[in-house]
């Protein structure tokens, strides 16, 4: 494939560093913000990304689409794209989904959406948004998933997981536990501590005990004002996908509880330039006044 026009969908905060890295190698980003938020379409204008004037438009010129949105959103935005693919008669494209969903949800996104079409690349990212060409990997699966590594020439890493729709939203959900799973963690028991005026302390004694562990989440949890309800949606692709597969989830849900009650905080100030502001004990703090966790009077 030859790498001249990616149409991104859309300009949130991993689609901003998308297109700066995209942009900074040649090629030209494009998106379609109709319905979109005013710091989307600031974003896209920041990152010097076209915004075309309709959908039907973007996948006529675009030689890869690729779906950055929030996991809830990925089927919706893949019917779109397919009816407009189907508007303008176009039958060779190749279309990935970065998103964190299940691998349900990828399957279903391929069958009904795109009909069973080699073009539909099963994919997720690993890594921050903020470090795209410094360490994060895409990774990919589908019969033409191969073509991906064509971004490789931009600085991209991509990996390809194998032929299949689902192995690489399978890869990521469960990755995803991980990594959710110990800022939420992390997030109750610092913000218990702060409660008994033991935050040093702990964060201290936590050094001692897990050296570089709470600096290696600290920027996930500075960034959950803004995050924190898409988290939790991965969280409930993860719980489904166990279930699907017979298994009884128990850590994801309770993560998804807290991450849901960190959103509903409404403590997020969204950057227009995908910067991540604050430090970890601003936003403890910030959760301790709230209330977080806090039981009713
Ligand atoms: N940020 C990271 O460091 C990171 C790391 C690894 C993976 N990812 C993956 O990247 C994806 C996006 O994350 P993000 O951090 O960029 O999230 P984000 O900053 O919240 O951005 C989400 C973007 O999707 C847009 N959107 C929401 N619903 C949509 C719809 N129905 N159709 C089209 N666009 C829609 C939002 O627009 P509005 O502003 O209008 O809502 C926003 O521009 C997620 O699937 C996530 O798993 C992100």
């Amino acid at each position: 494939m030859i790498l001249r026009r990616v149409a991104i969908l859309s300009i949130g905060e991993m689609g901003y560093h998308w297109s700066q890295l995209l942009t900074r190698h040649g090629i030209e980003v494009l998106t379609y913000s109709k319905g979109r938020s005013e710091v989307t379409r600031k974003r896209a204008e920041n990152a010097g990304v076209r915004s075309v004037p309709s959908m039907a438009r973007l996948v006529s010129e675009a030689d890869l689409i690729v779906s950055i949105v929030v996991p809830l959103a990925a089927k919706r935005l893949a019917a779109k794209v397919a009816a407009a693919l189907a508007k303008v008669g176009r039958a060779e494209y190749l279309y990935l989904d970065a998103n964190a969903i299940s691998p349900m949800t990828a399957a279903e996104i391929g069958n009904a959406a795109f009909q069973g079409s080699p073009g539909f690349v099963d994919g997720c990212i690993i890594g921050s948004a903020t470090k795209l060409d410094k360490g994060a990997t895409i990774y990919v699966s589908g019969p033409r998933a191969d073509e991906i590594k064509a971004l490789e020439s931009c600085g991209f890493a991509i990996r390809v997981l194998g032929t299949e729709i689902g192995q690489a939203s399978a890869f990521k959900i469960v990755y995803a536990g991980l990594t959710k799973g110990l800022q939420g963690l992390l997030v109750e028991l610092l913000v218990g501590a702060r409660n008994f005026g033991l935050l040093r302390e702990i964060l201290q004694r936590y050094e001692e005990s897990f050296p570089g562990l709470v600096d290696k989440v600290a920027s996930s949890i500075v960034a959950l004002p803004v995050h924190a309800g898409r988290r939790a949606e991965e969280m409930i692709e993860l719980a489904q996908t166990f279930r699907s597969h017979g298994l009884r989830p128990i850590m994801a849900p309770a993560t998804q509880k807290l991450l849901k009650a960190i959103a509903e905080l409404n403590t997020a100030h969204p950057s227009e330039t995908g910067r991540r502001e604050g430090d970890l004990l601003d936003v403890l703090e910030q959760f301790f006044q709230k209330g977080l966790m806090r039981v009713p009077a």
